[in-house]
């Protein structure tokens, strides 16, 4: 990432924190404040980030279509996790996870777009032709990058947390020595940011690749996909500088 577009990114941090105040749509708070993230399927990736970024000291609002199931999970999170629909986490979050199967993509875009305009989203999902049907064969031809913002129209949108598994997530944040690292890709430096602070917050080091028409680098089947590396040897895989 070159070290004006980092600039911008941060100068964007900044600016957006003011805009969070004036009431803006999809703005988030400065570095350092904590940030309502809405979590759209709260399941193995979800959940385990949901922990993370509670305990980093952000709020959650865990989201699923039979929210009572998620309770158990809210309470064990303390005060500042609540439980609502996918359309109350669209709402709730100055970001918003989306980490649900990649077949519920098109439906989910559609029927959250008005929620989800202008917002920065991170998008975890991944395309499996058995789970998600012949769609996932079309997603994995072209890659999630362009594929993603396709069924999420109008969001901000980071690829993120897509190339680990879950387990690794969980056993690996804070882990001792040096970080686990975690592939983004986007094409918008505020998102990239924002993406990047949450990433380290959950206990990892961000890795920017580029813009979204580099995510497919760290797509399902590539060399890198669940991979454990550091950041330099992630680099180095994907010949980054
Ligand atoms: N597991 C991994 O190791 C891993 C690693 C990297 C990326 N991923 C990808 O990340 C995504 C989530 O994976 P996961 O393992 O966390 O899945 P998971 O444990 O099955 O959780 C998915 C969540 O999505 C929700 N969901 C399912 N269909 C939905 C729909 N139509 N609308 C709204 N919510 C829906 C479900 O909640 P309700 O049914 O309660 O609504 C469920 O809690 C997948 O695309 C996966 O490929 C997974």
């Amino acid at each position: 990432m070159s070290r004006k577009f980092l600039a911008k990114g941060l100068a964007a941090v900044a600016a957006v924190s003011l805009a969070a105040h004036a009431g803006m749509a999809g703005a988030a708070p400065a570095d350092g404040a904590p940030l309502k993230i809405g979590i759209i399927g709260a399941g193995h990736i979800g959940g385990t980030l949901a922990k993370l970024w509670v305990a980093a000291g952000h709020e959650v609002l865990i989201s699923s279509r039979h929210p009572e199931q998620l309770r158990p999970l809210a309470q064990s999170l303390g005060p500042k996790a609540r439980v609502g629909t996918p359309r109350e986490a669209a709402l709730f979050g100055d970001v918003v996870l989306e980490s649900v199967p990649y077949g519920a993509l098109p439906q989910l875009g559609q029927d959250l777009k008005a929620e989800l305009a202008g917002k920065i989203v991170l998008d975890t999902a991944n395309p499996y032709p058995q789970r998600d049907g012949d769609m996932a064969l079309e997603v994995r031809r072209v890659g999630t990058g362009v594929a993603s913002p396709r069924y999420l129209p109008g969001v901000r949108l980071v690829r993120a947390f897509n190339a680990i598994n879950a387990d690794d997530l969980a056993k690996d944040a804070h882990r001792a020595g040096q970080p686990i690292a975690i592939p983004l890709a986007g094409d918008d430096a505020d998102a990239l940011a924002v993406a990047q602070r949450l990433v380290r917050d959950a206990g990892f080091e961000p890795v920017v690749v580029g813009p979204l028409s580099r995510a497919h680098e760290f797509d399902v089947g590539t060399p890198v996909y669940t991979r454990l590396m550091t950041a330099p040897q992630l680099r180095q895989a994907l010949g980054l500088k």
